[in-house]
Parts: C-alpha cells; sequence; structure tokens
C-alpha cells in the first residue's frame, strides 16, 4: 500500500474523507485498524473488489509493529474476501525486501507468486519504479 506521509493534520482530515467517500462508493473498503482493549488505532488496511479478484493494502504506525496486529487484521479480510462468491483471487505486493509484510502475506494465507519488475514508484526510497513480489491467494473456479 502506498502512503504518503501527513505533512498536517488537513492532509489527515483529506484521507479520512477520502476513506468515507470510498465506503459510499463501493470503489475500496479501508478500515481502522484498532488495539480491541484500548480501540487505538495503529494503522489502516484497505481492500479493493475487482471481480474475479480483490486486492488489499496495509500500513502499521511504528509503535504497534511486532504484535501481530498486521497479521490478525489481514487474515480476516482475506477469508472474507476470498469466501464471496465473485472473488476467486485475493493478491498483494510488498517491497521484495520486507520481511516482515512478506510474513504477514504468507500468515494470511497468501503464496509467493513472482517479483513484478518496474512495479512501484517509492520515491522515499529513490526507487521511480520499483520491483514488488506479489502474493497471492487463489480458489476452484468449480
Ligand atoms: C509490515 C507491517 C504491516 C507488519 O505489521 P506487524 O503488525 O508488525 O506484523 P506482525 O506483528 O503481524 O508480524 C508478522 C510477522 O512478521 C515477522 N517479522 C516482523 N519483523 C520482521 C523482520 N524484520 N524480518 C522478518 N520477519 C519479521 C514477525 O515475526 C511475524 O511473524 P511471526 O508471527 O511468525 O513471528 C508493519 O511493519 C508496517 O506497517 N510497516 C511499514 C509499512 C509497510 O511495510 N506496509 C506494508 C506494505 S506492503
Amino acid at each position: 500500500m502506498t502512503f504518503e506521509r501527513h505533512r498536517d493534520i488537513a492532509e489527515s482530515v483529506a484521507f479520512a474523507e477520502r476513506c468515507e467517500e470510498c465506503w459510499k462508493s463501493g470503489s475500496a473498503f479501508p478500515w481502522a485498524v484498532t488495539e480491541k482493549f484500548s480501540e487505538k488505532l495503529t494503522g489502516v488496511l484497505e481492500l479493493r473488489l475487482s471481480p474475479p479478484k480483490a486486492d488489499f493494502g496495509y500500513i502499521l504506525g511504528e509503535p504497534f509493529w511486532g504484535h501481530g496486529f498486521a497479521s490478525e487484521a489481514a487474515s480476516v479480510v482475506v477469508a472474507w474476501a476470498i469466501a464471496q462468491p465473485a472473488i476467486f483471487r485475493v493478491w498483494a505486493t510488498c517491497h521484495p525486501s520486507n520481511a516482515a509484510s512478506a510474513a504477514v502475506l504468507r500468515k494470511a494465507g497468501l503464496s509467493y507468486e513472482a517479483t513484478l519488475a518496474n512495479w512501484e514508484s517509492r520515491p522515499q526510497l529513490g526507487e521511480s519504479a520499483g520491483p514488488s513480489d506479489c502474493y497471492a491467494l487463489t480458489k476452484p473456479t468449480h
């Protein structure tokens, strides 16, 4: 999930408004990932349905890394998505060196498929067209 760091509150408000709009139009389904007991916001996970496939991305605030939150959130959303009758493929990408993200995808049931060349622009890493590893979960069509 490409996600630029917000520089001021206006950018965060615009992001929240975009999330509301996505839910209304059905173009994407962004969730706030919160800590169960404190309800503290830890990050965001977004699912996009495009039958016969669906893709998703996620990002967590650094203080919340390493607690299993991303794996828990991704697993629930992937299980829901692949159970939809019109969805036969759930996929996501991550940077080839992002071992934590690859672990999240594997734990959610996806398998490594391929490394996609020139897939994503990551200005923060100095990559104008960097590679991504593609992971997917598929189900039979009959
Ligand atoms: C990637 C990210 C979402 C992982 O979130 P998280 O909540 O820390 O992930 P989890 O706690 O569920 O950990 C997932 C697995 O990764 C493993 N892991 C964590 N850091 C790791 C590392 N540096 N190297 C290898 N494995 C690592 C954990 O051990 C865990 O596996 P385990 O449960 O078998 O021990 C989070 O680090 C993040 O938001 N990073 C910045 C943005 C980003 O990379 N987003 C994803 C873009 S594709």
